[in-house]
């Protein structure tokens, strides 16, 4: 009998802890290994990084804690995703299409079921699989089953792969609201907050919920409601529920889903995790909120305006409006400008920012514009409606990319004075790239370029264009010398540009759709450098020094796609993946920091650079089966 001895090296991006600002890994500093003789040399497939981790789920599955059940807590169980196995499951056997084969054995039968599992957003996983007391001791049998899976369980993450704790996402509905609130356990017709004057929001933190329960009337003693203030709260009393938002994604019919983490944690007898339904409906300026009754997305849910809660947001009416000054001051910003950006709009003299990492959107109208410096005086408001004054400076870098940052100097009042060099001395500056592009950009290398990952002994890189569709590049790694490909990737080129010496570089990953900056340098035809350099081009990363060298293996011939990627070969590994990460905090944060004195989110943009210690393998910036060793020594 083999034993496998898996090592995993990961990197984990400088910045990936910097939700919490707080440690960043390092390569090294986690090294596991993993021997498990039963399932050595069987074949296997794998979970990438961004699945792994630990989660909670519901057990029990519908009535556990419906509408009608009073006082009985949901129960959950914990579930761990490892690299290769969900051990309440079984390990992982075999990749089909979407779904996976998991293997658990009992006695000396295998017990295989087919598991489909989808990432909703960074902190939930929706797993489909049959009903979960049966499975099969044939893998055609198993395989069979993979076209009758359904929704089974949401998987709400409570562990980062490597241990750190979770990062909240920006909620999905931003501002301030009053709200009506409503539950429908099928025992009354009144709503028992039927007056919008109760409180929403996700102010000041943008990643958190509010909801402050007013003038409500919760009569239905005994019951085992949301907000379970039956036996504390009546009329006219205060109720507070804080809620962390975990994610979106999208629901039927144009609605979005919406997963929650009640901040005060178990202490009462309502479901801890929550999944609602939300749409926006601009015409009447509301907004539909309903939840279901448990941890499901199903339970009691049907839409949302029907679920076992519902909430109306009506936009608070107490929003400040655009100062005098900014109305009849308003300028344009520059007409390239113009259109829809990853996570901006800019029209006319109006551009809207929502900075996801550091979890605040922001409104910005220029009321002083200078094309020629890309410096614009503008009125900012965030979702909390925050206000000041500040200095936008924004650069075209290529046809599809734009660069923005804010200056350091802030005032209520508007001054000339904002966009002075002296505020503008350190931009911090956020890349975003066009949605609609009419042209792409071609990649700044042609031909195939390979080099040696300094960071991972035996383990070889190679970069190289597309030939026939130059905005296309690919990226491999692999065994020095056994040439075993351990990961693949490609990128789209949105743009680039030179700076200083070195050439920046922004592209968007196919496989998850982030974007991802690299800086390098071409010395010559035959020798680059290159180094990750963040989702928004950071800078001062010299690639020289802390970059990879490349050097070109192959030419593009004539029109051959050249090292286009060739399928891949069942190889035992899962392509590595990278932990996107990013940082929390931005241009932005400093802004308002400044106008407000808040200081809520955390600053770490200073910090990225020097933590970024890996080299371009930062790419892949992940998790990388460094060796495996085969050992087949007989037993
Ligand atoms: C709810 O929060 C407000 C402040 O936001 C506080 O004044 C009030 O005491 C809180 N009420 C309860 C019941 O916690
Ligand atoms: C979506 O809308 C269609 C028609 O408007 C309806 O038949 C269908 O049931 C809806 N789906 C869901 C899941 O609500
Ligand atoms: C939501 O579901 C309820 C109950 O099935 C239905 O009456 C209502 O029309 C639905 N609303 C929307 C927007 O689909
Ligand atoms: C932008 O400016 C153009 C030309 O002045 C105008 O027609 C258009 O209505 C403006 N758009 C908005 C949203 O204000
Ligand atoms: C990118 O991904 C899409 C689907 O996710 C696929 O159809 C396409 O071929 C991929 N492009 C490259 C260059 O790999």
């Amino acid at each position: 009998m083999g034993t496998r001895t898996l090592l995993i090296v990961y990197f984990l991006h400088a910045v990936a802890a910097c939700g919490q600002c707080a440690h960043a890994a390092t390569a090294k500093e986690v090294l596991q290994s993993f021997e498990d003789p039963e399932h050595a040399v069987q074949e296997g497939c794998y979970f990438s990084a961004e699945y792994q981790g630990e989660f909670i789920m519901q057990v029990g599955g519908a009535g556990s804690k419906g509408s009608g059940s009073i006082g009985d807590p949901v129960p959950y169980s914990s579930v761990r995703i490892t690299f290769n196995s969900i051990p309440v499951w079984g390990y992982c056997r075999r990749r089909v299409g979407q779904n996976v084969l998991l293997v658990n054995r009992y006695n000396d039968d295998d017990c295989i079921r087919c598991f489909r599992l989808i990432r909703r957003s960074r902190n939930i996983i929706e797993v489909f699989s049959e009903n979960l007391n049966r499975c099969y001791t044939s893998e055609i049998a198993a395989t069979a089953s993979c076209d009758t899976l359904y929704s089974k369980a949401i998987l709400y993450r409570t562990k980062e792969f490597a241990g750190q704790p979770i990062r909240n996402e920006y909620c999905p509905i931003e501002g301030r609201y009053h709200f009506t609130y409503n539950i429908n356990d099928g025992s009354e017709e009144k709503i028992e907050c039927n007056t919008f004057s109760s409180d929403f929001g996700n102010c000041p933190d943008g990643s958190v919920f509010h909801l402050k329960f007013k003038r409500c009337s919760f009569e239905n003693l005994g019951r085992d409601d949301f907000i379970s203030l039956s036996r504390k709260a009546s009329r006219d009393q205060i109720m507070n529920i804080t809620f962390n938002c975990l994610g979106t994604w999208d629901g039927p019919n144009g609605s979005k889903y919406l997963a929650l983490l009640d901040a005060q944690g178990g202490e009462e007898r309502r479901p801890q995790y929550r999944c609602g339904l939300y749409h926006v409906d601009n015409k009447k300026g509301k907004t539909y909120l309903a939840f279901s009754s448990d941890s499901s997305c199903t339970q009691n849910l049907e839409n949302s305006t029907s679920g076992y809660e519902t909430l109306v947001l009506s936009k608070a009416t107490n929003q400040k409006t655009v100062p005098d000054y900014v109305r009849n001051h308003v300028a344009l910003f520059p007409k390239w400008s113009h259109g829809e950006w990853e996570q901006s709009l800019i029209v006319n003299g109006t551009m809207t920012f929502t900075d996801t990492n550091g979890y605040k959107s922001y409104t910005f109208v220029t009321v002083d514009s200078n094309d020629q410096s890309g410096r614009y005086v503008v009125y900012s408001k965030d979702q909390c409606e925050m206000e000041g004054y500040v200095c936008l400076m924004m650069k075209q870098r290529s046809e599809n990319v734009l660069e923005f940052t804010t200056g350091t100097a802030t005032s209520l009042t508007y001054k000339s004075y904002l966009c002075d060099d002296p505020n503008l001395d350190k931009p911090v500056w956020m890349t975003q790239s066009r949605i609609e592009r009419v042209v792409e950009s071609p990649c700044p290398i042609t031909g195939q370029y390979t080099g040696v990952i300094t960071d991972l002994p035996g383990m070889c890189a190679e970069l190289s264009s597309n030939c026939n569709t130059r905005e296309i590049m690919y990226y491999k790694v692999s065994d020095c010398s056994t040439g075993e490909l351990y990961e693949e990737r490609s990128y789209l080129c949105l743009g680039q540009w030179e700076e200083n010496g070195v050439m920046y570089t922004y592209t968007k990953r196919n496989d998850t759709s982030t974007n991802e900056c690299f800086v390098g340098l071409i010395v010559n035809d035959e020798e680059i450098y290159i180094k990750e350099a963040g989702d928004h081009c950071i800078r001062n990363i010299d690639p020289k020094t802390q970059g990879m060298r490349l050097y070109k293996k192959g030419q593009c011939y004539g029109n051959s796609p050249s090292p286009a990627p060739t399928p891949l070969k069942p190889i035992p590994h899962d392509p590595v993946m990278r932990i996107t990460s990013t940082p929390r905090s931005n241009v932005g944060d400093n802004m308002i920091n400044q106008i407000s004195t808040i200081t809520a989110g955390s600053r770490c943009i200073g910090k990225t650079a020097n933590n970024q210690h890996t080299m371009f393998l930062i790419i892949l910036l992940g998790l990388i089966y460094l060796n495996m060793y085969y050992s087949k020594s007989e037993r």
